[in-house]
C-alpha cells in the first residue's frame, strides 16, 4: 500500500498543530530564510562532521559536499514558501527526501539530532535578530512535519520491500512484528 505524499502531508498538518496562521507568518518571512539560509546549513554540515560515521558518509568526495550545501539550502528555503503552498508539490519534494535518505542509510538515529540542531540553531539566530518567538514555534512544526516524512519513508521503504520480496500479506507482516518486539 504505497503511501500518498499529500494526504500524509495533510494528516501531519493536523498532528503538528500547523495552521494557515503558521504558514502566512512563514511567507512573510521568506526573505529572513533566504537570509539566513547559508549560515544554517553551515552550522547543519559542521555538526554532521562532527559525528565520525556521518561525517564518513558525507565525504565520499567534494562534489557530494558542494551538492549537498546547494539543497539544503533550498530545503531551508522551502520552508518558508511551502513551494506550492504547502500542496502536493511540497509533499511530493519531501517524500522525496526521504526515500533519498533511505537509498543511503542515514537513520532516525542520525536524522532525530540532525533535525534537533536545525531547530536548535534558528533559535539562536531569532533571538539575536529579536525575531518572534511565534516564527520559531511555526518553524518547528514545520520541521517536524518535514522529519516525519524521512521518518516514515523508512517504515514504507522497508515494509514494501519485505512484502514484495516475501508475498506475505500485511496483516501476517504486523503480527510476525508484534511477535519479534515482544520477543526483544
Ligand atoms: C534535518 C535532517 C536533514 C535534512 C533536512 C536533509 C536534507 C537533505 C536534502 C534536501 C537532500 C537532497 C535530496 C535530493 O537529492 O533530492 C539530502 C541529501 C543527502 N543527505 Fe540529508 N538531510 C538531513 C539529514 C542528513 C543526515 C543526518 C545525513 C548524514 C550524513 C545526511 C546526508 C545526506 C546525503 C549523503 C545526501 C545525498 C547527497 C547526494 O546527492 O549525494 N542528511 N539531504
Amino acid at each position: 500500500m504505497a503511501l500518498n505524499p499529500y494526504t500524509f502531508l495533510l494528516t501531519l498538518e493536523k498532528r503538528a498543530g500547523f495552521t494557515d496562521e503558521d504558514k502566512a507568518l512563514l511567507q512573510a518571512n521568506a526573505d529572513w530564510g533566504v537570509k539566513v539560509a547559508p549560515a544554517m546549513t553551515n552550522h547543519f554540515y559542521a555538526y554532521l562532521g562532527r559525528d565520525e560515521e556521518m561525517n564518513k558518509i558525507l565525504h565520499t568526495g567534494e562534489e557530494r559536499i558542494h551538492r549537498l550545501h546547494e539543497t539544503f539550502i533550498q530545503w531551508f528555503q522551502e520552508m518558508f514558501t511551502g513551494i506550492d503552498n504547502w500542496g502536493p508539490a511540497y509533499a511530493d519534494r519531501r517524500w522525496k527526501i526521504g526515500l533519498v535518505h533511505v537509498r543511503i542509510g542515514i537513520g532516525p538515529q542520525h536524522v532525530v539530532p540532525a533535525m534537533a540542531t536545525v531547530i536548535h540553531e534558528v533559535a539562536k539566530e531569532l533571538q539575536v535578530e529579536g525575531q518572534s518567538e511565534a516564527l520559531k514555534d511555526s518553524l518547528s512544526r514545520i520541521c517536524m512535519i518535514d522529519l516525519a516524512f524521512i521518518e516514515q519513508a523508512y517504515v514504507e521503504v522497508s515494509s514494501a520491500a519485505v512484502l514484495q520480496e516475501t508475498g506475505w500479506t500485511e496483516g501476517l507482516f504486523r503480527r510476525l512484528i508484534a511477535t519479534g518486539a515482544r520477543s526483544m
